[in-house]
């Protein structure tokens, strides 16, 4: 695969494919600007080497229509606060007019396009959307590590159309990830927890072959649980996952799940605060009940593995970390990670990140993955569009 350094990019218009696809509030401020911050590299790079730099984008979900909602313009105010050169937002990201500013563009210049979803296109990967695209650059770079999953127009085609490379962000990304997978210090622990079993699975049967230990909390855990009918009433996900997950041996010694939990009721109208929780061994959940997190002896024996572990990779928040009742088992977990200096320490995916944001322990690791699914779907071995186009 190719890099920025097989390119001379002086006077070139470098069309850069970026996941600027931030959390915002209701009143569109940007949340966490972490996926901005980790683009400025190449950003930097491609000012410095004199190129003219034109950045395009998804946010959000807006199905081919124009939301003023998720227009990049507080992406644009994010970006002149990290960088000191002019940059302009275009009203849409193809057209006769924007191709002609494209051409205007001096060296160092950004021009920063509209939201790429706004165009059904993009997601429908069509062939004249990724043309139109094209004629915006002269060279093409992907630097959209958490979109390269998604076989979308400007992910996959724009390849086809302008010599391609990878970005600084795409290249540590892959460089971070397929080291853990490939070349990991041992013992190498996995942890893996969150609310989606789907998108899990495969990472969890890839770290029981490669890694030394497995350590499972949150929904994804009560689901195992479930499925092996040591959890009571939990609603188990259909066939074919079912299928996946009986076939996990709960008798490998590299498998641990939790032992007891943050016991509370699965549903009440009263809403979540309202909610008991107490403490107890996960066979004493009741058919009404649920492990809103894990407990504190599991606490215990997980953060005892940590410790000796000289490679981590983390995905996924051990409870419902969000609710004060229910985030000491993330806190806890990310603190012992944390405690480990011997360790190579990697994170990533949506929920993960923000549980590290929040507790102030993101840059105790090593890399933090800018990938939600594209970081799982890279850890389960899955070939992903965006970066086989590139090869
Ligand atoms: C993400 O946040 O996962 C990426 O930006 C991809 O966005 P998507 O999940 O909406 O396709
Ligand atoms: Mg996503």
């Amino acid at each position: 695969m190719k890099t920025l350094k097989d390119f001379d990019v002086k006077n070139k218009r470098a069309l850069v494919r970026c996941d600027f696809n931030v959390p915002l509030d209701e009143n569109g401020n940007i949340l966490d600007d972490f996926r901005i911050q980790q683009t400025i590299p190449t950003i930097e790079y491609l000012i410095e080497r004199g190129a003219k730099i034109i950045l395009m984008s998804h946010l959000g979900k807006p199905a081919g229509l124009v939301k003023e909602n998720l227009r990049l313009t507080p992406v644009r105010d994010k970006l002149l606060e990290y960088l000191d050169v002019k940059i302009t937002k275009s009203p849409d990201c193809i057209g006769s007019q924007v191709e002609k500013w494209s051409k205007e563009m001096k060296p160092r210049e950004i021009l920063l396009l509209e939201n790429l979803r706004f165009h059904k296109e993009e997601e429908e990967n069509d062939d004249k959307f990724a043309k139109e695209l094209s004629k915006l650059g002269d060279i093409y770079i992907n630097d959209a590590f958490g979109a390269c999953h998604r076989a979308h127009a400007s992910v996959v085609l724009l390849p086809k159309y302008l010599p391609s490379c990878a970005g600084l962000l795409l290249e540590k990304e892959i460089k971070v990830l397929s080291r853990v997978l490939t070349d990991p210090w041992r013992p190498l622990v996995a942890v893996i927890g969150g609310i989606k079993i789907s998108s899990r699975i495969k990472v969890i049967e890839q770290f029981l072959k490669i890694s030394d230990h497995v350590l499972l909390g949150g929904d994804v855990a009560n689901v195992v649980l479930g499925a092996k009918s040591i959890l009571l009433g939990k609603p188990l996900p259909g066939p074919e996952i079912m299928k996946k997950i009986e076939k996990i041996d709960l008798t490998s010694p590299k498998l641990h799940l939790p032992l007891d939990g943050i016991i509370s009721l699965a549903e009440t109208k009263d809403g979540l605060d309202e909610r008991y929780a107490r403490t107890g061994a996960i066979g004493q959940v009741r058919r009404e009940e649920k492990a809103y997190d894990i407990g504190p002896e599991t606490i215990e024996i997980f953060s005892n593995i940590i410790k000796d572990a000289k490679m981590i990779i983390w995905s996924g928040p051990l409870g419902m970390f969000e609710q004060k009742q229910f985030e000491n088992g993330t806190k806890e977990i990310a603190k012992a990670i944390s405690r480990n200096h011997n360790a190579f320490k990697v994170a990533g995916g949506g929920d993960t990140d923000s549980a590290l944001r929040e507790f102030g322990l993101r840059d105790k690791f090593d890399h933090v993955s800018t990938g939600g699914g594209a970081m799982l779907e890279f850890l389960a071995g899955e070939k992903m569009p965006g970066i086989e186009t590139l090869k």
